[in-house]
């Protein structure tokens, strides 16, 4: 299996262009069937994600067509048949066909991969729903079988009270989808307010059909009995964004981070000023230059607008480098520590408290010069903290399982040597 490797050490200038969100691309794709027509998604991320979406979209007998980072969709001639195993385990988020293919047919079988390794990432929110709407769900062992006579709009709370998260990303979007054609209406009640769910909901509405507050904590979808054709374009990608404003924060002479929209990092770029990084942004860009005198900060994952999961490992790669005692929460999945041994490996010094299940801490004692070394890609996000670790570290450090990173990183070692890192793939 290949392997990245990386010389650390060398100070990063210039302009890294921000790819579209991988959260976001993986629920447009499967809305795009909910349209008669033609549908085109602009500013798609190339990521291993996206071929095995188009592998799920061409077994179904959908008419797909790729150029660089356009793709379009045609259903007109879709067939709806059970989704093997081989090919929706691929990756996680095929359970948007769930929604997607209930609401277009009333009918979907399906294999569900369940739990990944940071987390079991149950869907019992998103069959609540689609029960709610009037379906019938059967599962046997991981395939799921979920009919319906009519989809009827209902009021659905999205409800967690024994999880650290609130509420759920997964389950807002797939209830839109299966609500967009059913009878009536549907209010989702605390749904979640990610960028990506506006997304998702602007393209649903270009199609044709009637979302409103989607964004916020209650989203209302009026039933529409025909979708139509369809553009949008894919949000740029804050967790990408975010890991490379992190990175350049660390050994950024002046880099430049195009094509976000700051408000998305927030939370990040709040915490990385708080940590004395420099940082300019503008209305679609931000410009960082290394801080070496970086403050110890505490940090506890939260749905959005708070501090976001997915950059929880990247930052306490980063949060080794402060000078002093950082405290990491993770609140959102409960196992989402699996790099702090490779960081470790390298010479952090991390030590991991454990109480409960959707709360682990980390106690970060920094600054802790960091050496490469060999280490794995845990995850994909665990991945990206020892790319990161890498890129700072004396010497070289050599990555495996690195199909993780990526699944989730549009062109990393492009443009990771474009701003003068030594990084390959071998
Ligand atoms: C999405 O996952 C993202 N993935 C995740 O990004 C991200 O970490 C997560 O949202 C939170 O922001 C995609 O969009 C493909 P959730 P999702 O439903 O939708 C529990 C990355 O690194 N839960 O908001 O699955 C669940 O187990 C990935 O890019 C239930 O218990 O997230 C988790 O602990 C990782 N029951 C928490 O809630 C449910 O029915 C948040 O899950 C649904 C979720």
């Amino acid at each position: 299996m290949n392997k990245i490797i990386i010389n650390g050490g060398h100070e990063l200038e210039g302009t890294i262009k921000i790819g579209g969100d991988k959260n976001s691309v993986v629920a447009l794709i499967p809305a795009a069937i909910l349209s008669d027509e033609e549908v085109t998604i602009a500013n798609v991320p190339e990521i291993s994600d996206i071929d095995a979406l188009e592998e799920i979209l061409e077994y179904l007998n959908a008419y797909v067509e790729r150029n660089e980072d356009i793709i379009k969709i045609n259903s007109k001639s879709i067939v709806n048949k059970e989704i093997p195993e081989s090919i929706a385990t691929k990756f996680r988020a095929s359970y948007y066909f769930m929604g997607a293919l209930l609401s277009k047919y009333k009918k979907v079988e399906i294999y569900f991969p369940g739990g990944c390794n940071i987390g079991s990432r149950p869907i019992d929110q998103h069959i609540k729903g689609f029960k709610a709407l009037g379906a019938t769900v059967i599962e046997e062992g991981n395939k799921y079988t979920i009919t319906a006579d009519k989809l009827i709009g209902t009021k659905i709370t999205i409800d967690m009270p024994d999880k650290g998260a609130t509420t759920s990303v997964g389950a807002t979007i797939n209830i839109m989808l299966a609500a967009v054609k059913a009878e009536g209406e549907t209010i989702i009640e605390n749904a979640a307010k990610e960028p990506q769910i506006v997304n998702v909901a602007t393209f649903l509405n270009n199609m044709g059909a009637k979302i409103i507050g989607a964004g916020t904590s209650t989203i209302k979808i009026k039933g529409v009995t025909k979708l139509g054709s369809s553009f949008n374009e894919v949000i740029p990608d804050r967790i990408e964004a975010g890991t490379y404003m992190i990175l350049a924060s660390l050994i950024g002479k002046n880099v430049k981070i195009e094509n976000i929209i700051p408000e998305h990092n927030e939370a990040l770029i709040n915490k990385l000023k708080e940590m004395g990084v420099n940082i300019e942004l503008g209305r679609d860009y931000a410009i960082i230059k290394k801080c070496d005198n970086l403050k110890p900060v505490n940090i506890k994952t939260l749905v959005y607008p708070g501090f976001v999961t997915d950059l929880q490992q990247i930052m306490t790669a980063m949060l080794t480098q402060a000078n002093g005692i950082s405290i990491v929460e993770e609140t959102i999945y409960e196992n989402r520590f699996q790099n702090v041994k490779y960081l470790n490996d390298m010479g952090s010094n991390i030590i991991i408290e454990d109480d409960k299940p959707y709360c682990g801490k980390l106690y970060i004692h920094g600054k802790t010069p960091l050496k490469g070394c060999e280490v794995k890609a845990t995850d994909l996000r665990g991945g990206a903290s020892v790319v990161v670790a890498g890129l700072i570290a004396e010497g070289t450090t050599t990555i495996t399982n690195i199909e993780h990173i990526l699944r989730g990183y549009d062109k990393i070692i492009q443009k990771l040597t474009s701003i003068g890192a030594k990084i390959t793939i071998e």
